[in-house]
């Protein structure tokens, strides 16, 4: 792999240990939207890295949507990191999670938990899902309200296109007026995801990317091929689009 020397430009920090690192990294190639790049941290002498979908599209300013695990072993490292202090990042992004691997349908539905929504920030911030899609979904489930990380910028989106737009917020740990409660996959089964997205999930309509905890997306997988939806292929074509991030 080849690294390129960056430097930490901002840190946006959304609730103790859930943050995001503004990095300037001018001479990462250009990308799609979705892919993932490598941070690593160097010390003494000693690189550690990992995998993170760039939350934002190409530029000289990369952000990257991070939660500490306590135990790991690069994280504790990014979360002690402040403006100023140099990092590593790969120099070529690679990942099918995009655009451009997802089929057209009349309705996109991004399904993350946690950090899991970082590549669809990437995605929003440019023309490609607004002018493909009649309507989009984004439903992002977390532990905590707290953890609810760019509110503002997706209510934006609300603002800016209206009903081309929905963002529903599921929250397990948490009760809120304004969030689901529970689980995605649950929420999907008693309905009252398509409920308030005021949008139906299914395999005439619907192509869906799923992005975050793995047992969410296993679970997601199933429940879907209950309503005949499969991973889309190139030789055989489908409805849904998976990153996995562990
Ligand atoms: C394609 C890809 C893209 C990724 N993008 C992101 C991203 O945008 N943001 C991000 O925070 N992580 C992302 N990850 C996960 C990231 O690569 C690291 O695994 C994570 O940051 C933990 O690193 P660590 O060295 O601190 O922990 P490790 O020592 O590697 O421990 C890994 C353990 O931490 C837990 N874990 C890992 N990632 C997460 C997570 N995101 N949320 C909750 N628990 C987790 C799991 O239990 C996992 O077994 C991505 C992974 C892949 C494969
Ligand atoms: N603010 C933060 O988010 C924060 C801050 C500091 C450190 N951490 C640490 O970061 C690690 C990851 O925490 P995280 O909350 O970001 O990620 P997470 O554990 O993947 O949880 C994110 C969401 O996914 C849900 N989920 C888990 N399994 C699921 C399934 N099978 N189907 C559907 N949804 C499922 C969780 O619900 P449940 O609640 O029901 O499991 C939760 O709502 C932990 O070690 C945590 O201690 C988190």
């Amino acid at each position: 792999m080849k690294w390129t020397p960056s430097t930490v430009l901002r840190k946006k920090v959304w609730a103790e240990g859930l943050f995001t690192l503004t990095v300037s990294s001018p001479e990462v190639l250009p990308f799609h939207p979705g892919q993932f790049l490598h941070l690593a941290v160097v010390e003494d002498e000693e690189r550690t890295n990992r995998p993170y979908s760039v939350a934002s599209p190409h530029g000289d300013e990369l952000d990257f949507f991070v939660v500490l695990v306590e135990e790991g072993k690069l994280t504790p490292k990014l979360w002690a990191l402040d403006v100023g202090d140099a990092l590593e990042v790969s120099e070529k992004a690679t990942g099918s999670f995009t655009l451009e691997k997802t089929p057209d349908a009349k309705h996109l539905w991004l399904i993350a938990t946690g950090t899991g929504l970082a590549p669809y920030i990437a995605m929003l911030r440019t023309s490609e899902p607004w002018s493909r899609y009649e309507k989009i979904v984004v439903v992002h489930g977390v532990r905590h309200h707290t953890d609810l990380a760019y509110q503002d910028e997706l209510a934006a989106y609300r603002g800016t296109y209206g009903k081309q737009f929905e963002y529903v917020p599921v929250l397990s740990r948490d009760e809120s007026p304004d969030a689901l409660f529970g689980r995605i996959p649950q929420c999907m089964e008693s309905g009252t995801l398509e409920e308030t997205a005021d949008c139906e999930l299914s395999k005439n309509d619907s192509a869906v990317m799923l992005c975050g905890n793995p047992a969410m997306l296993d679970e997601m997988e199933s429940k879907l091929g209950n309503r005949e939806m499969v991973k889309h292929r190139k030789k055989k074509p489908g409805q849904i689009v998976i990153e996995r991030y562990w």
